[in-house]
């Protein structure tokens, strides 16, 4: 038992910080490092608790090396940021044979390709290790850098410089002066079962799989121990290039070859979707042989000027899909169900399950989605325990897919007590007791399959949950003020709503029970925390409204949201026109693209509940949204409202939609007095009627090549 810190001397304080600097040092190193951590979530906690309990009792003693001035999980600033000239991207996932024809579909679709044109696909397969980005000049590795969040990565270049698959020099006449050559570092089977014998020997932990190790051995800052570790590269992609070497990703690949790059061997090129999944099948049979871990095969559209033309949606690009192997299953026992409300209100069955082991992971928790999956009768098509109910104390069998969570797959029947009963979906909200509803669908005539807590904001929950959401990462993302912080804050009558949050310093300086006085706070937290709060009242628009928490409003539909309107007094006017069932503004909603009618209803439902207007108007007049800017400032439709119409020869009209969003344009469905220009194919019919009428100008296809020069 520790000494309370109230009870601590100088010199005690001082020994104690020295000693929990080393530790937490250790334990961050070996959780970011990637190495098995030693001790578990509470009681790393702890120890951070305490290095925190005793500076804030002895500020004198703050070491300049303290745990507390690094940041919580993020990655340390050991190694130098690296920003991606190109953004490293990730990639859309397949589970089935389906989901692969629906991508070529897809793919076909937006190029306007018919099923007799040949489409050529690479497939190779997918390693699972960590992707690295090498930069070349004139031949000569100048940087390498991982992946990070995938603007700005770490500068790993001296550990790089120790693999021997990454080439220091590329030989060849024909290397772009520019060149980023990205792919995939691993470490074999054999040289990690060696690695772990080695480090038993040493008294050390072991590590827990290839990939972890993989991410160890690249991120150790003393590069000497990088080398030790037998890491190795697949190139298979690029960033920046100056001139690309070939028109095709499979010529492409071949001059990495060529210029001394290891390259998988089996990447292979088919004109036929059935030749793809054939080679899937291939590679995954091929699999347990293998020396390094696969986790599925990545499918690219070969030809690198159809790639260009498909672009990116999101974080990931058109043209790639990877074809996850099945996931990995265990069996365990579903200890207790429990009932979580949301931010919407949504009652969510979470399955409490006996720890387990699923593909390298622990696994405590899985999503039990809502009554009827329980109840055995939700969507039975992708379930094998289609017609079975779970109950609590049963055996089920997981499944662990890529980053999914974790789903229940099986119960076993015969292992059912007898004296189990069938579990009662709670019919009241179990944070705020209100009625629990089911809710029916006009559209589909069913009754949703969602239960929700009809409490609105007087349910604690349902406010907590919003809260938690207003400061999430994409949403005002305040330093100092995360899910935790904001329970304790609410719970304590601190904060009920998002406009608290900014009104706090004032309140806290006229308050007697000041925050730097509370439990887990200092002077110097607090201060950091006002100062936090202060930085992010200016926030970019979309931030904003995504954090307003709107049904339906993600952060992808926020943008198109604030794209449209532009700045908070338009999107205000607009939406207050829209709760008053203005027919106008109603249709000039709809007409955003992105938005449907699904979205209309939730932000009309929002912005008529006078509860939810009153928290906004408070918030409008703390925060400063910062309007749009314009995506590209010197094209010749930036800022433009384009309307698409007609039957498009040359583009898709998502391909239209992307390019003209691109150029920093906005689109529209129809076409009004705020209209710039209407781009008309055959066949254009009242669309261009009212443009005529309305005197907006009006390009057909070829005309609008020419006006964006292309
Ligand atoms: S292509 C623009 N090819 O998978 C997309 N990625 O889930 C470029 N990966 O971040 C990626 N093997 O780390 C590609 N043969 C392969 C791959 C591969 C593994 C990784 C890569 C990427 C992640 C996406």
């Amino acid at each position: 038992m520790k000494k309370p810190v109230s009870e601590l001397t100088v010199p005690l304080a001082k020994a104690e910080l020295e000693v929990l600097a080393g530790e937490l040092l250790h334990h961050d190193e070996a959780y970011h490092g990637g190495d098995s951590p030693e001790v578990t979530d509470a009681q790393y906690d702890a120890l951070r608790r305490r290095n925190l309990e005793i500076e804030q009792a002895f500020p004198d003693l703050v070491r300049d090396d303290s745990p507390s001035k690094r940041v919580g999980f993020e990655a340390m600033d050991k190694f130098e940021k690296h920003y991606h000239a190109v953004a490293m991207l990730s990639l859309d996932n397949a589970f089935s044979d389906q989901d692969v024809y629906d991508f070529a579909k897809r793919v076909r679709r937006f190029l306007k390709r018919s099923n007799e044109e040949v489409l050529r696909f690479t497939a190779e397969p997918k390693i699972d290790g960590l992707s690295l980005s090498l930069r070349y000049e004139n031949g000569r590795m100048v940087s390498a850098a991982t992946r990070g969040d995938g603007t700005s990565g770490e500068n790993v270049t001296a550990n790089a410089r120790t693999i021997t698959d990454i080439p220091s020099v590329l030989n060849g006449r024909d290397v772009p002066e520019i060149l980023e050559v990205r792919g995939e570092v691993y470490m074999t089977h054999d040289a990690f079962v060696r690695l772990n014998e080695r480090m038993e020997t040493e008294g050390k932990s072991q590590y827990v799989n290839p990939r972890n190790t993989a991410a160890g051995s690249l991120r150790q800052l003393d590069s000497s121990i990088t080398a030790q570790r037998p890491l190795r590269f697949f190139a298979y992609a690029w960033g920046e290039v100056n001139k690309l070497p070939a028109a095709t990703q499979t010529g492409v690949i071949g001059k990495f070859k060529r210029w001394g790059f290891a390259v998988n061997p089996m990447t292979a090129a088919f004109d036929d979707v059935d030749d793809l999944i054939a080679h899937y099948h291939m590679i995954e049979e091929e699999r347990a042989d293998l020396d390094y871990d696969i986790d599925g095969v990545v499918y690219k559209v070969d030809e690198l000027a159809l790639q260009e033309r498909l672009g990116f949606v999101s974080r990931s690009p058109r043209w790639a899909i990877a074809h996850k192997f099945p996931a990995e299953k265990a069996w365990t026992v579903l200890e207790a169900i429990e009932i979580q409300v949301g931010r919407t209100g949504a009652l969510t069955p979470v399955a409490r399950l006996h720890p387990v082991t699923v593909g390298g992971v622990v696994v405590t928790n899985a999503t039990l989605h809502n009554e009827d999956y329980i109840a055995g009768l939700g969507n039975g098509g992708e379930l094998l325990r289609e017609g079975r109910d779970l109950r609590e104390g049963d055996y089920v069998m997981l499944q662990r897919a890529g980053d999914v969570i974790p789903q229940i797959l099986d119960v076993n029947l015969e292992k059912r007590s007898s004296t189990s009963k069938p579990f009662e979906f709670p019919t009241v909200c179990p944070v705020c007791s209100s009625k629990a509803v089911r809710e029916f669908n006009e559209k589909s005539g069913k009754r949703d399959s969602v239960s929700r807590c009809t409490g609105g904001m007087f349910c604690s929950a349902q406010a907590v949950e919003r809260l938690k959401h207003f400061v999430s990462r994409n949403a005002f993302d305040i330093d100092g003020l995360g899910s935790k912080q904001v329970e304790a804050f609410y719970n304590q009558g601190l904060i009920s709503n998002a406009a608290d949050i900014f009104t706090l310093r004032k309140r806290d300086e006229e308050s007697e029970t000041k925050i730097m006085n509370r439990d887990g706070w200092g002077v110097t937290s607090a201060g950091k925390l006002f100062d936090a709060i202060e930085e992010r009242r200016a926030i970019d628009f979309y931030r904003f409204v995504f954090a307003l928490g709107i049904r339906h409003v993600g952060e992808q539909t926020a943008k198109d949201l604030v794209r449209s309107y532009g700045d908070l007094p338009t999107f205000n006017a607009a939406m207050k026109k829209v709760a008053d069932y203005q027919e106008e503004a109603w249709q000039e909603l709809l007409a955003i693209d992105g938005i449907g009618e699904t979205v209309g209803e939730a932000l009309r439902e929002f912005f008529s509940e006078a509860h939810n207007m009153e928290v906004y108007d408070a918030l409008s007049l703390e925060v400063i949204p910062k309007p749009v800017e314009q995506v590209t400032g010197d094209s010749p439709v930036s800022g433009k409202t384009i309307v698409f119409t007609g039957s498009l020869e040359q583009m898709t009209r998502e391909e239209a939609k992307a390019m003209a969003e691109r150029l920093g344009a906005k689109v529209s469905g129809s076409v009004s007095k705020k209209t710039d220009l209407v781009v008309a194919g055959p066949g254009a019919g009242s669309k261009m009627k009212k443009a005529v009428e309305l005197g907006i100008d009006t390009l057909d296809e070829n005309g609008w090549f020419a006006l964006i020069e292309r």
